[in-house]
This record gives C-alpha cells, structure tokens and sequence, in this order.
C-alpha cells in the first residue's frame, strides 16, 4: 500500500477511536510514522493523542491491579518493582512528541537510573541528560546515545572524563565556561550555557530554580553583559524551571524566557538548540500534550534552533511500585503500622517535599472503615508516611503497596539506621518477575568506613 492508502487506513482507524493499531502504528519505522503524521489533519492528530492517552491509562489501570496481585504472592520486601510494559507505555508518548515536533527527548537520569530497563527506553529516546561524571558516565557505558551534562559547578580533576563521556556540556557561569568551554570544544563537544529563564510558577522553594538568590541558571543581567565575549564557543541555552507542571506552566516560562533570550536567538547564529529542561509531567492523565507539542513547533518556527527536553519523572511516572510488609501494630490513640520500608532512607521526597504517596487498595477518607498511620522502621520519629483507610483490619504479614514509587527513590535512598536496601525487581513484558539487585551487610558495609 502506498504511504497516502496508510495514511488513510489509519485516519479510518482514528476517526473509529480504534486503539489497537498502536501497537502497528509504534512499531513502524521513525520516517514512515512521521510521514504518516504529516497526512494526517489537526482533528485527526487531536483524536489521535486522546486515543494514545485513553489506551496508556487502560494499560496502567490492569497493571496496577496486577501489582496487588503480586504483593499478596509470595515476593521478598521490601522491593521497588518496576513494570517493563508501563515504561514502554510511557515512552511510546514522550515519542509520540518527538514525532509530531520534531524535537529531541532525553531522559533525565537523576529520578532514575535503573538501566535494567534502558534496553527498552533507548529505542524510543534521544539519550540522557547527566548531573555530573558518574550519571554521565552510566549513560554513556549503559544507555549508549547522547549524554548532556549540566552540573552547578565542574572539579576540574572531573573534566577530562566528563568531557569524554558527555555529548555536550552545559556550563553554569561563564567562569566555568572560561576554564573548560575550549577543552570541550577541542574534543568536538557541544557546549551550551544555563540561563535563569526569569519566572516559574513552582510554589516548593527549594524545588524552585528561579527563587531569589538561586545559584542555578545565569541571570538576565549577566548573561547580557559577558554573551558576547564568550558567543563563538556557545551552541545552545539551557534553562530548568518547572516541577510536575502542565504544559501551561511552560508556556509562562517561555514567554519570560524569549522576552530575555530571544533576541540573542534572533542575532547570534552560533545558537542551534535549546533545551527546555525538566520538569514536564508529559505521562500524567491530564497532561496538556497538544499544548506542548504547538509551543515546541512555534518555538523551532520562530527561532529555527533543535529544541530539548530532559524529563525524569515522566519517562517512569506510575511505571513502579514499592511493596512492604507490615512487622507490627502499635497503638497509641490510634493505630500505627510499623513496615520494613522507611520514609526517611527508601522514598525520601515524602518527608522532603512533603507528600503522602497513594497506597492500593487504601483510602484518604473514612469511607473505609479501618484507621491506620504507616510508619517506618527507623528510629526517626517522623519517619512517617502517611495516614490511611483501609477495608480490612491489618495484620503483621500484610503487604502495603505504594504507587509511583520509581522515580527519585532508588537514585536517592539511604541504609540509615543499617536498614537494608529494598530489593529492585522488574516485571518483564513477558510477565516474569525478575529480581535484579538484593541488597545485604556487605552494601552498608561498603559505605561506611
Ligand atoms: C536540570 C534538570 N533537568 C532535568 C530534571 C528532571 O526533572 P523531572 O524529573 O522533574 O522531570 C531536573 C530535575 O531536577 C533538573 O534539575
């Protein structure tokens, strides 16, 4: 069939929300797939993206039911078990993106660097952004496409190797710039800078890159009094600036960002990319996904450079779990649950952020009848992770299954206390389950001295 029949048979397919040629659709190569974007019109792409977002959340809905399933078999805890299918559910939309775009995604690699599943990641992304010599380096030996660096500030012993292993470096003053932009360049790297895009709407200070006084990102004021000196060895600008936000919150940042940066778009033509950050929640169910995709397009229009983004959370938002036990019940004025996980060393952004993670099965309202605070093992007293009703009384044995637990946990999680590491677990396409790290003494062991 020539490409105007496929284009046609998929329209037919759209317009009857007919979801199960998505997997046809995903397999086909990145031209075809884009070109039979390109026949398609603006209600089709529309009704397109609704299908692609109504299939994801129908696949994530069983798998979650399938991860109850699993807690209450026979399974070591605690564990963050990780479903292959739900990654690549996830993949298949920040693709999806790419396509109609044209832009290039990395993933971000400090919410997550399980590279048991990179395998699968890598076939959809563009590569990885890294924070430094040891993510630059995993992306480099283990996902093995592009690698941006950006790091507040470089040691210079790092230099050599960082350059080695990264694609492109982005500098965060221009003293930085000054001492190691040429040495990049000379090996052939790109080299951008990290500007402050001068607005964003996250309300966590300490999440927040443009807050007063933040040291991340060079400010207007600056960059306008020492671009020029540096321009020739500058290929791109970077700027971070949202936290799980919609694509409206980047449309504010941008509009902030090209009143400072865009004339130096306009005049300098040494600047071909520009790499929007992270921060966009593109997974989420009420994700504004045509929203993002039209400021991306506008933004190549309007500037004609490659535009980035590197996000993290959304490449494995939903995709895992964290599965405990409970060891006791304790009581006083009401019941508490003490479970071999810990806030404080497993999933830390709970006491941080703060937030109360959502349990299975569990309610926020007493619309269930059985009261529970849950708790960690640690002898901190607020390792705490929130307050839950449940339908049944538990009992020590019982398992507790929190969601969403993949992102910026295993990269951040402690053996305070000597309490040990959950187990990392993947769920294979196939449906195996297929433990890939223990942990034990010899791990606690190793980071003390
Ligand atoms: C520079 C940079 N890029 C990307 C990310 C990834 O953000 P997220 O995981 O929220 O998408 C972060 C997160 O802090 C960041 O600082």
């Amino acid at each position: 069939m020539d490409l105007k029949g496929k284009a046609h048979c998929v329209y037919k397919r759209i317009i009857e929300k007919d979801a199960s040629f998505l997997t046809d659709f995903f397999a086909l190569s990145d031209k075809k797939r884009k070109e039979i974007l390109e026949q398609l019109d603006a209600k089709a792409l529309e009704c397109l993206t609704n299908i692609i977002k109504t299939s994801k959340q129908k696949i994530f809905d069983e798998h979650h039911k399938k991860f109850l399933e699993i807690a209450s078999a026979n399974i070591n805890t605690p564990v963050y078990l990780i479903d292959e299918t739900l990654v690549e559910e996830n993949m298949k939309v920040l693709r999806y993106v790419k396509d109609r775009t044209g832009c290039k995604i990395l993933h971000a690699l400090k919410a997550y660097a399980t590279f048991a599943t990179f395998p699968i990641m890598r076939k959809y992304l563009d590569g990885v952004c890294a924070s430094g010599l040891n993510e630059a380096r995993l992306g480099f030996e283990k996902f093995k496409k592009e690698v941006h660096t950006f790091g507040a500030a470089y040691k210079h012993e790092d230099m050599e190797d960082i350059i080695r292993y990264s694609d492109v470096l982005i500098f965060n003053s221009f003293y930085q710039l000054e001492n190691f932009g040429n040495l990049a360049k000379e090996k052939g790297k790109g080299v951008g800078i990290r500007v402050n895009p001068g607005y964003s709407d996250i309300k966590v200070e300490i999440y927040n890159p443009c807050a007063p006084y933040s040291r991340l990102g060079i400010i207007y004021e600056i960059f306008k009094k020492q671009y020029n000196k540096f321009s020739h060895i500058i290929d791109g600008l970077h700027f971070h600036a949202l936290c799980e936000q919609n694509a409206d919150s980047l449309e504010r940042v941008l509009d902030s960002f090209k009143k400072l940066f865009g004339p130096f778009l306009m005049k300098n033509k040494n600047l071909k990319w520009v790499n929007f950050g992270g921060g966009h929640h593109i997974t989420r169910d009420d994700y504004d996904i045509e929203l993002l995709i039209s400021l991306i397009r506008d933004f190549k229009r309007d500037f004609k450079v490659q535009v980035y983004l590197e996000p993290g959370e959304a490449s494995v938002l939903n995709a895992g779990v964290l599965i405990a036990t409970v060891l006791d019940i304790v009581e006083n004025k009401k019941k508490i649950a003490i479970i071999d996980a810990s806030a404080e060393a497993h999933m830390p952004d709970v006491l941080l952020m703060p937030y109360r993670p959502y349990v299975l099965n569990s309610s926020e309202e007493e619309k269930k009848q059985h009261d529970y605070r849950i708790g960690g093992p640690s002898c901190l007293a607020g390792d705490i992770i929130g307050d839950y009703f449940f339908d049944k009384p538990l009992k020590p044995g019982d398992k507790i299954v929190f969601k969403d637990m993949a992102l910026y946990t295993i990269v951040k999680n402690t053996t305070f206390n000597g309490i040990n590491l959950p187990d990392i677990a993947v769920i294979k396409k196939s449906g195996e389950i297929k433990v890939i790290k223990s942990f034990g003494y010899r791990d606690y062991l190793s980071r003390q001295s």
